[in-house]
C-alpha cells in the first residue's frame, strides 16, 4: 500500500516532530514508511537547501528563489519519492508543493501564474493523498522556531525566520486559502502539547488510512 502524504505549516509548527512520532507508529503497525523533507532528501536537493536557507544569502532573488524550491522538488520526486511509492511505501514528506503556493506565492508575493506553472513543472503530476496543516498562531510559532534554532545551533537555517510578522501571516493566510479549496487538506490544531498535537495527528491519519484501505 503506497500513499503520499505531506506535511505542511508555518515555521514552528512541529511538524517535523510529529512525522518521526508518527513514522515509528506507523512502522510499528507493520507499514513501510519513508520519512523525507523539502527542500531537501537526497545530496543534489540536500545542496540547494543549504543554498536556499543560508542566512547570509540575503540577495537572492524571489523568482531565484522560486526556481531552486522546483529544481530541488523535480530532483526529489525522481530520485526518491516516486521509487518509493513505486516499492508499497508510505511517503511522509515536511513540505512540498503547497509550501511553494504559501511562501513564494502568498510571503513573497509572486505572481499565483507564475508559481503554479512551476508547481506543476516541478511535481509532474505527482499530488499528495494527503496533506496535514499544521496551524498555529504565526507569533507562537516564530517564538518555537527560534527557540529551536538557537537550541540546535541552526544558524545557517534562518534565512525564513528574519522575515517580518508580515510575510508569516500572509504564508499562514495562504495555507488556509488552500486547504478551504482542496480537499485532501486537514488542518491540524497545532497549539498544545506533543502528546495532544500526535493525538490530533493520528485520528485523522487513521481516518484516511480506514477509508483508503477500503476496496
Ligand atoms: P523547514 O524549516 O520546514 O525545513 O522548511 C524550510 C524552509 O523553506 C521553510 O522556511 C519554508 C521554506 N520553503 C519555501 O519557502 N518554499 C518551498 O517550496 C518549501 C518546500 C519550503
Amino acid at each position: 500500500m503506497s500513499f503520499f502524504i505531506t506535511f505542511e505549516g508555518i515555521e514552528g509548527s512541529g511538524k517535523s516532530t510529529q512525522i518521526q512520532a508518527l513514522r515509528q507508529q506507523l512502522e510499528a503497525r507493520g507499514h513501510r514508511v519513508l520519512a523525507t523533507r523539502e527542500p531537501g532528501g537526497c545530496p543534489i536537493a540536500d545542496a540547494i537547501r543549504a543554498i536556499l536557507l543560508d542566512s547570509a544569502n540575503r540577495v537572492l532573488v524571489p523568482r531565484a528563489e522560486l526556481l531552486l524550491y522546483a529544481a530541488a522538488r523535480a530532483q526529489h520526486i525522481e530520485e526518491v519519492v516516486r521509487p518509493a511509492l513505486a516499492a508499497g511505501t508510505i511517503v511522509l514528506c515536511d513540505r512540498f508543493a503547497d509550501a511553494t503556493t504559501a511562501y513564494q506565492g502568498g510571503g513573497r508575493r509572486l505572481d499565483a501564474g507564475l508559481v503554479g506553472e512551476l508547481n506543476a513543472i516541478a511535481s509532474s503530476g505527482l499530488l499528495p493523498d494527503l496533506t496535514l496543516l499544521f496551524d498555529m498562531p504565526v507569533a507562537l510559532g516564530l517564538s518555537r522556531a527560534r527557540q529551536r534554532n538557537q537550541q540546535e545551533m541552526l544558524h545557517d537555517e534562518g534565512r525564513f525566520e528574519m522575515e517580518e510578522l508580515d510575510f508569516h501571516e500572509r504564508v499562514r493566510a495562504a495555507y488556509l486559502a488552500l486547504a478551504g479549496q482542496e480537499s485532501r487538506f486537514r488542518i491540524v490544531d497545532s497549539t498544545g502539547s506533543v502528546e495532544q498535537v500526535a493525538a490530533r495527528v493520528t485520528a485523522v491519519v487513521d481516518a484516511f488510512l480506514t477509508r483508503g484501505e477500503q476496496p
